[in-house]
């Protein structure tokens, strides 16, 4: 099948490899040049995971070209719309732009039959809206929703076996037509019986939000359970264990810490929570506002810690940030935890030094006020104290004894309970951390 691809981002560029892997002829589009070549050139534009292989895969079955004109996706019988989301400048609901104009931009060469399939997490009813732009443009044509639920990181798994496929179709013909072609599209994990939800228009979109809503809750929870466990004298870590044995509550994202960032989760309860409210019922989601807050407040206390453990004030000191990332096995920078601590620490005129094994060269776009260095050492020696913020490998698996002999002092302050706390502490440093006493 020939397929078009619009948006060549994080998801964009896995989809179309992974479409272009499984045997489809695939046109992917982006209007970033910088991005296209890259992918033209078989070299991925940021850091994930096994996507290299993936992308050198497609490229050389010849079934994955890529462009900066639209005008190539002519002749494609499906479209995918990938285009980014992101917060609006200035309030909490998403930006639509990206994906009303790529729907714009393919009206001209849509064929009767054509699907247009949005991926992009938007605000519930937006698919309904592009619905009717689709086939007073192109009648014959048809819109899909199909929301996309990898995480940065393990993209490329995510993509190609994913834990379900849901597709928001109109009622009718035209949508059972829509689910043939969806069905042929997504024929290789469809094969592996990868469960298919086929849904109508605003509950295909809500799965997406309420799925991540969902995510961010369970992480502000247990960051709750941290807060408590700081007052108190608990240790979260064990609280977790020990309520995630229950299977109805399950172990996973109920790691505590500096809460979560990236390009997804923070803004998409702000956009969630924004179109409830438009819609009238902001109460059913109002505690969304609050599991933004505990979140928030857990980027304040590491930047309060960080204070009380150097005597009261952060001023002048050296302090190595091991972390940009927001997340380990990512360059994403968007809405980082780490990122954000780190700045706030320069705010109030710390001595900050910042290292992550991937991040450093887009961290340094984001928050060029800041000094980076790639090297770990160097971020290390004469530090003050130590944070971990993000829990990469190379950070968890860092040799209490050597960092010892490369800081001014030795205390460190694990952001995401990553670390061994009684080999640091057995080599001779102060232990602090976030949910511990
Ligand atoms: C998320 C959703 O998981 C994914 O399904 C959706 O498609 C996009 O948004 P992603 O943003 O890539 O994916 O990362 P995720 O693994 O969900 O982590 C999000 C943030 O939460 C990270 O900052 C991470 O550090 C944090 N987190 C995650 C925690 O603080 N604790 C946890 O237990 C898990």
């Amino acid at each position: 099948m020939r397929i078009s691809v619009i948006g060549l981002g994080y998801l964009g560029a896995v989809h179309a490899a992974a479409l272009a892997a499984s045997g489809h002829e695939v046109v992917g589009v982006d209007v970033d040049p910088e991005k296209v070549d890259a992918l033209a050139l078989g070299k991925a534009p940021f850091y994930e995971p096994g996507f290299d292989d993936l992308l050198a895969e497609a490229r050389r079955s010849g079934r994955l070209q890529v462009g900066t004109d639209v005008a190539e996706v002519a002749g494609s019988a499906v479209h995918f719309v990938c285009v980014g989301t992101p917060q609006s400048a200035d309030s909490p609901a998403a930006d639509l732009r990206f994906v009303d104009t790529a729907v714009d931009s393919l009206l001209p060469y849509l064929a009767p039959g054509d699907v247009v399939v949005g991926k992009s997490t938007v605000p519930v009813g937006t698919a309904a809206r592009l619905a009717d732009v689709v086939t007073a443009a192109a009648p014959g044509a048809v819109l899909a929703w199909n929301p996309e639920f990898l995480r940065e990181g393990h993209a490329v798994d995510d993509t190609l076996h994913p834990d379900r496929i849901v597709y928001g179709l109109p009622a009718g013909e035209t949508g059972e037509r829509a689910a043939v072609v969806l069905d042929a599209v997504y024929a290789a994990p469809l094969a592996e019986g990868v469960p298919r939800i086929v849904a109508d228009y605003p509950t295909a979109e809500l799965v997406k939000v309420a799925a991540n809503s969902f995510l961010a809750t369970k992480i502000s929870f247990i960051n709750a359970m941290a807060e408590l466990c700081e007052v108190a004298g608990g240790d979260v870590t064990q609280l977790a264990d020990a309520i995630g044995h229950d299977v109805r509550i399950g172990r996973r994202f109920l790691n505590a810490g500096l809460g979560f960032g990236g390009g997804c989760l923070p803004k998409d309860i702000r956009a969630f929570t924004a179109r409830a409210d438009e819609l009238g019922a902001g109460e059913a989601v109002a505690f969304l506002g609050e599991v933004d807050r505990i979140n928030n407040r857990r980027r304040e206390r590491m930047v309060e810690l960080t204070a009380e453990v150097l005597g009261g004030s952060v001023a002048g000191r050296r302090v190595a940030v091991l972390g940009a990332a927001f997340k380990p096995e990512s360059d994403d920078v968007r809405d980082s935890p780490a990122l954000d601590v780190a700045a706030r620490l320069d705010q109030a005129g710390a001595d900050v030094v910042v290292t992550d094994p991937q991040a450093v060269p887009t961290a340094r776009v984001r928050a060029p006020q800041l000094t980076y260095t790639e090297d770990v050492e160097e971020a290390l020696a004469g530090a003050d104290v130590v944070l971990v913020l993000t829990e990469w490998r190379q950070f968890r698996e860092l040799d209490p004894v050597r960092v010892g002999e490369l800081v001014a002092g030795r205390t460190v302050l694990d952001g995401r309970l990553a670390l061994d706390r009684a080999g640091w502490e057995a080599a001779g440093w102060r232990y602090r951390a976030l949910g511990r006493a």
